[in-house]
């Protein structure tokens, strides 16, 4: 049992990995600004765990707030950082509001971490930063190009401060570089909720098929793939959610074989925006509106993992499929709605 502290942990990759890790047996302390989610997540992890948690509204952004955090929890084995803006077409209108929160919340709490000798921490990447991998699948040594968004800039620069922190001090860090998370959390109490009109294909998508939404625009259907529509990994987010616990375990462990190490986090199969599409009617029943556009600006063709090193080393597959994925993705749309 351990105490891990949980930063965005009542976002959707956040919230999922708090139950988790206390199915897991480990106790939370979780740390969210709100900026991006809501309170009422706290209770919905509660009601599916039936475990109580700490919790601090504090903007990590702010050096006083994450020193209160540490003055707060006490002892804590390890840290996963998962609080950052995410949405790539926002970071390209607010660069410096991206940079500002997503890499000042990462220095100040790799600062309080040293001076609290706290060294245990996972950090939440992307698989952004590989741009347009020349060679399929991509593994954790295909190159890390420049990013096409300051988005996935603050990904890869936030990898670099903490390779340079590891150097001038005993930091323990995995890096986990998530494909495209999806789906949500079988029990449909918690799982995406996007503010306003979702950027990503699978909210988009069911909330097109609830009505919300009057249609789907696909972004282009003459790419090189085999039915012209981008292809991406989606990955169920209990999958990713189940990796994060891996990972801190390792560290609390000190398995881990290096004080830095990176994880791609995908199910290792591409699916094109068609194929997603389809599924989605497979297990709705539903057919959805949807028309093809033009191109969005930045997407790349293709991009899903080789996951050999995951399954390997952390002894971690994606055990959920596409089709469990967005049947969860539809049970929770549907649920909001109900309580809405
Ligand atoms: C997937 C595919 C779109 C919406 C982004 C971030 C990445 C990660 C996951 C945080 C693309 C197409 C989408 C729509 C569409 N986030 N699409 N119509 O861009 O692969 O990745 O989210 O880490 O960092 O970059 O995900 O869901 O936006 O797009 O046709 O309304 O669906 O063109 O091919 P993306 P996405």
């Amino acid at each position: 049992m351990a105490k891990i502290i949980v930063t965005g942990g009542l976002g959707f990759i956040g919230s999922h990995t708090v139950v988790e890790l206390q199915n897991a047996g480990h106790d939370v302390l979780v740390v969210d600004d709100l900026s991006n989610t809501t309170i009422e997540v706290f209770e919905r992890i509660k009601s599916i765990t039936n475990k109580d948690f700490e919790f601090y509204q504090l903007d990590l952004k702010k050096k006083d707030d994450v020193k209160s955090l540490f003055a707060k929890a006490g002892k804590v084995d390890g840290v996963i950082h998962f609080a950052a803006y995410k949405a790539v077409g926002q970071s390209v209108n607010s660069p410096l509001e991206y940079y500002e929160n997503n890499l000042g919340s990462l220095v100040y709490l790799l600062q309080e971490m040293r001076d609290n000798k706290l060294d245990n921490l996972i950090f939440s990447s992307s698989c952004t930063v590989y741009g347009q991998a020349e060679d399929l699948p991509i593994t954790e040594h295909s190159p890390v190009q420049s990013a096409l968004s300051p988005y996935g800039n603050t990904k890869q620069v936030g990898e670099e401060i903490i390779l340079d922190a590891i150097a001038a001090h005993n930091f323990n860090t995995i890096s986990l570089r998530y494909f495209n998370p999806v789906g949500a959390h079988p029990s449909a109490k918690i799982g995406e909720l996007p503010l306003g009109v979702p950027l990503n294909l699978v909210p988009y998508i069911t909330q097109t098929a609830v009505g919300l939404r009057e249609q789907l625009s696909v972004f282009g259907d003459t790419y090189d793939t085999h039915d012209g529509t981008c292809i991406r990994d989606y990955i169920h987010v209990v999958d990713v959610a189940k990796a994060h616990v891996i990972a801190v375990e390792r560290l609390l462990a000190k398995a881990n074989e290096d004080n830095y190490e990176v994880f791609n986090l995908g199910s290792g199969k591409g699916s094109t925006v068609l194929e997603v599409i389809h599924a989605f009617e497979k297990v709705s029943g539903k057919n959805l509106n949807y028309k093809i556009v033009e191109r969005r600006e930045g997407d790349v063709t293709a991009a899903f993992a080789d996951t050999t090193k995951a399954n390997e080393t952390l002894g971690w597959k994606a055990e959920k499929s596409l089709d469990d994925a967005v049947a969860d993705a539809w049970r929770w749309e549907q649920k909001i709605r109900e309580e809405v």
